[in-house]
């Protein structure tokens, strides 16, 4: 047990998946893993472990930003020896090309800061997934028939951004699109030596305007979370 992750010891599997919100943690246990129990429910940030195709999965809530999914990657990977971490989530498209729908595996994640920013000073850390996930994840949703783009996406720390010059250089430099999280999953990933991948849905444009209505969010949320189990056990 932790300051923020109320399981017992051994409670935690190896496999974790991180989606943002802790809702669409309960549900995703409860559509996808069998004996799913109730592992964490501190500040409401629930957690479930149960099996997938009998493989342990632990699919705990990580909040919404770098600060708050450091917390909960930090302790699963130092307390609880988490050894594969999924983030699933969604993201905002950046090009003209990435649709409402499609499936954005991220390579890098670019950022302006991160919650491990300070210990690089001057150095630009190049967050990466491992490739063995990533190469995985692009088979398991290529097989299922989704529209899926791998590259580079940005994390951001501003939902509500108003810098639009910043927006507009991410885009020139071909960056997929944005979320707020993987950048600093995929930084404690590599220092602790595990392994890390962000498999994201847009839900969003940022050049259209566009927006998944709420009704789809679930469908194309039952996607991702099949294309991560199927790479984490690939
Ligand atoms: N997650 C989903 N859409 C987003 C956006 N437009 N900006 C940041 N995070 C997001």
């Amino acid at each position: 047990m932790t300051i923020h992750i109320g399981a017992a010891p051994g409670q935690i599997a190896e496999t974790v998946l991180m989606p943002g919100d802790p809702y669409r943690a309960r549900w995703a246990a409860q559509t996808f893993l069998d004996d799913a129990i109730l592992v964490n429910e501190v500040r409401g940030m629930l957690g479930y472990t149960g099996t997938w195709k009998g493989n342990r999965v632990t699919i705990q809530g990580s909040g919404m930003g770098m600060p708050s999914l450091s917390i909960y990657a930090n302790e699963l990977i130092r307390d609880f020896g988490a050894q594969t971490l999924i983030r699933i989530g969604s993201c905002g498209g950046m090009q003209a090309e990435v649709n409402l729908r499609d499936v954005v595996l991220a390579l890098t994640a670019s950022s302006l800061s991160t919650p491990s920013s300070g210990i690089f000073r001057d150095l630009n850390f190049a967050p990466a997934a491992n490739y063995n996930l990533l190469r995985a994840a692009a088979i398991a949703a290529t097989d299922r028939g989704v529209k899926t783009h791998v590259g580079g996406i940005y994390s951001t720390d501003v939902f509500y951004d108003e810098r639009p010059d910043l927006t507009e250089q991410m885009t020139r430099h071909g960056i997929l699109a944005v979320e707020m999280e993987t950048a600093e999953l995929y930084t404690l990933a590599a220092r602790h030596r595990r392994r890390a991948l962000a498999v994201l849905t847009v839900s969003d444009h940022l050049q259209t305007g566009e927006e998944l209505p709420s009704e789809e969010r679930e469908r194309s949320f039952g996607d991702m979370v099949e294309i991560a189990l199927e790479a984490a056990f690939a």
